[in-house]
């Protein structure tokens, strides 16, 4: 079976696009390399959502950005479509890639989700790499916390900022074997709340994956991708209406916009191995790999 393969990295409105592509063609030809060569869809995601969170230019682990006490806090996810098993992480500080994190509660724990100091503990006990505050508050980042303040705002994607080194990160696949996976990863909004935690490590709203469908990672605005729980939305799509990964993607941004005007996008690979992305942003930093062939690009025009 031919694999597929998709990454994100945020959308919004995304000042000089081209600054990324070399980074997604890079990131997007490693995870291809690894189902090439028989990797399972799981190690794929964890591995091109690993890359992004160590790229400064996205707004995950490295480059994370600041909430308004100028600490990084990120949320994680990952989700395995053969057997729907999942982990997530929020609110943690400190490990290098959080998506890991998420990967060991899915596959070390009896749980799901684990939030703050009982999941950066986790980490500890299974030498996962920490870093120390320095590592997250690049100095860029604490400028742009610095004007979010001096706004009085809560900046929510690539377009509020100035810099534009903004978007969750994600990566969705299927392998040789036809196996799905998903994985998602952020620091969450520039000067958001204390506490505050996004859909990002939410499984069915910023993540979902099954065989029996399609795997699915989103960005946008969190809040949003709440409500409308959009990943599983766009499964559903996939499962009970027959619609391809093209197809989802653009009636899951479709009903987004509709129902709660969001703002964002999402990617998805369907069980046929299609891919499909969409947004409703002016932009949606991406990239793909079919079979050997790799395409860096946006999701063409926003669907709604
Ligand atoms: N800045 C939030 C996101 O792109 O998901
Ligand atoms: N989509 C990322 C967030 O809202 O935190």
């Amino acid at each position: 079976m031919a694999y597929s393969l998709m990454i994100h990295g945020g959308a919004g409105a995304i000042r000089a696009p081209e600054r990324f592509s070399g980074s997604l063609k890079h990131i997007v030809e490693a995870g291809a390399d690894m189902l090439a060569s028989g990797a399972g869809a799981l190690d794929a995601v964890a591995r091109c959502v690993s890359m992004l969170e160590d790229d400064p230019l996205y707004n995950a682990g490295c480059g994370a950005v600041l909430n308004a006490d100028g600490a990084a806090y990120c949320d994680a996810s990952i989700m395995d479509g053969r057997d729907l098993s999942a982990g997530a992480v929020a609110g943690v500080r400190g490990p290098r890639n959080p998506v890991l994190l998420a990967r060991l509660v899915m596959e070390k724990t009896p749980h799901v989700f684990m939030v703050g100091a009982g999941a950066e503990r986790l980490g500890r006990e299974h030498g996962l790499v920490f870093e120390n505050e320095a590592y997250f508050a690049t100095p860029e980042r604490l400028a742009q916390l610095a004007r979010a303040k001096a706004r009085h705002e809560t900046s929510l994607d690539h377009a509020a900022t100035a810099h534009g080194k903004l978007g969750t990160v994600g990566a969705v696949a299927r392998d040789q074997a036809g196996n799905l996976a998903a994985a998602t990863s952020t620091g969450g909004l520039v000067n958001q709340m204390s506490g505050r935690v996004g859909d990002s490590p939410v499984i069915g709203a910023g993540v979902y994956a099954d065989n029996a469908s399609c795997a699915i990672s989103c960005t946008g605005v969190g809040e949003q991708f709440l409500r409308t729980a959009l990943a599983r939305t766009a499964a559903f799509f996939v499962e009970s209406q027959g619609m391809d990964a093209e197809a989802a993607a653009r009636e899951a941004v479709a009903y987004l916009v509709r129902r709660v005007d969001g703002s964002g996008g999402l990617i998805v690979v369907d069980r046929n191995g299609r891919c499909g992305a969409a947004r409703s942003t002016p932009g949606l930093l991406m990239a793909s790999a079919r079979d050997g062939r790799i395409t860096v690009g946006d999701a063409g025009p926003p669907a709604a």
